[in-house]
């Protein structure tokens, strides 16, 4: 059964085929990314603008990688949220029509958990895609970090699950995002900190790891302020200076060092939490999901911790995409769930697990 998913919540336009939920037969990306860049974060009209420029090449691209024709299709799976309105009304109302002039079951689908499903393509004719070789198995613990989430759950089935912690405040890629800016590295910040701390010394700075209540809730706004202090400090200015001043005087090295002690510490408070579950929860499988898992050195810390049973996928799958749109599709299918109708399917911006 082969599902196309389509994704437009943040500045990705994406879609992909996928049969049966674990083989990936195309995904196309286009992204509005390099026109955000001067701003430094997403500007929403210009990633709606976008998108609706890509959607529908973008689409067509993907059925032509997947040797499909529309005959081939058996459901359409469109993000309706969480993420910017402009840019999920995009997806959703061209997902709508393709579901009305081509008659296919269309399914509505959760952005944040979707990126857990990633995990569970484990084939592909395509290059270039570093697949694990087996699936998830239940119960798996999901570690789900990306530019608007932080959750720790517990998946027992495709559609159950407990969520064990969520951030009180600033998710980790956000917080990636918003100390990239301080030390005057390009958006998106993470793949920007983690390039930077390759130079730098990771235990140059001690930063705060959060303590909350709920051991397996999540605060990232108190290290950012923190670091911000630390880089005033550094150049030895008090906390009046201006945050977007600061990169200016500082030296090569001081950079290098805050990145890499920034990313250190972001990293080892997702790990301690994820670390603390596993014991409590001896799952049969660990997922880590979202933009953020495609950090090296979160993957690297966790190959050397040897945590057992844990799923690695390809970096491409784990920052925005439509195939993940398409297992979720698929998966909602599998337990039977009833397709929407596609004349009343509407946009969930805020959406939450
Ligand atoms: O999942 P995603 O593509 O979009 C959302 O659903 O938010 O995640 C984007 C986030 C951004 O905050 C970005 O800075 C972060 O993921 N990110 C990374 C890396 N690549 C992307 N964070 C740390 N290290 C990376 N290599
Ligand atoms: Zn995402």
């Amino acid at each position: 059964m082969k599902i196309l998913g389509i994704e437009t919540s943040c500045d990705e336009t994406s879609a992909s085929v996928v049969e049966d939920g674990r083989i990936l037969l195309s995904n196309v990306i286009a992204s509005s990314m390099d026109l955000h860049k001067t701003y430094g974060g997403v500007v929403p009209e210009i990633a709606a603008r976008s998108h609706i420029e890509s959607v529908t090449p973008v689409i067509n691209q993907a059925l032509l990688d997947a040797n499909c024709g529309w005959d081939d299709i058996s459901a359409i799976a469109v993000t309706k949220g969480p993420g910017l309105g402009g840019s999920l009304l995009v997806g959703v109302l061209s997902a709508r029509t393709l579901a009305i002039i081509k008659n296919k079951p269309l399914y509505g689908i959760d952005h944040v958990k979707a990126h857990v499903f990633a995990n569970f393509i484990t084939s592909s004719p395509l290059k270039n895609y570093k697949l694990p070789q087996f699936a998830p198995k239940f119960p798996a613990l999901a570690l789900i970090v990306s530019g608007g989430h932080t959750q720790l759950a517990l998946f027992d089935a495709y559609s159950r699950y407990k969520l064990l912690g969520t951030t009180t405040d600033d998710a980790v890629g956000e917080a990636f995002d918003k100390v990239a800016k301080i030390l005057g590295l390009e958006y998106p910040g993470g793949p920007s900190i983690a390039k930077e701390a390759v130079a730098g010394n990771p235990t140059a700075y001690k930063l705060p790891k959060a303590k909350l209540k709920d051991k397996y809730d999540f605060s990232f706004s108190g290290l950012k302020t923190a670091l911000l202090r630390l880089a005033q400090k550094e150049i030895g200015e008090d906390f009046n200076f201006p945050s977007h001043q600061i990169h200016h005087r500082l030296t090569k090295k001081q950079r290098a060092d805050l990145a890499a002690s920034f990313q250190k510490t972001a990293i080892d408070t997702l790990i301690d939490k994820l670390m603390l579950a596993q014991k409590e929860f001896s799952p049969k499988s660990i997922v880590i999901a979202g933009g953020v898992a495609s950090n090296q050195y979160l993957r690297t810390t966790l190959e050397n911790l040897k945590l057992p049973f844990t799923i690695y996928t390809d970096p491409k799958l784990c920052t925005d995409n439509g195939a993940m749109i398409a297992v979720a599709g698929f998966f909602a299918h599998q337990v039977g769930q009833t397709a929407v109708d596609p004349y009343s399917l509407e946009i969930d911006p805020g959406l939450s697990m």
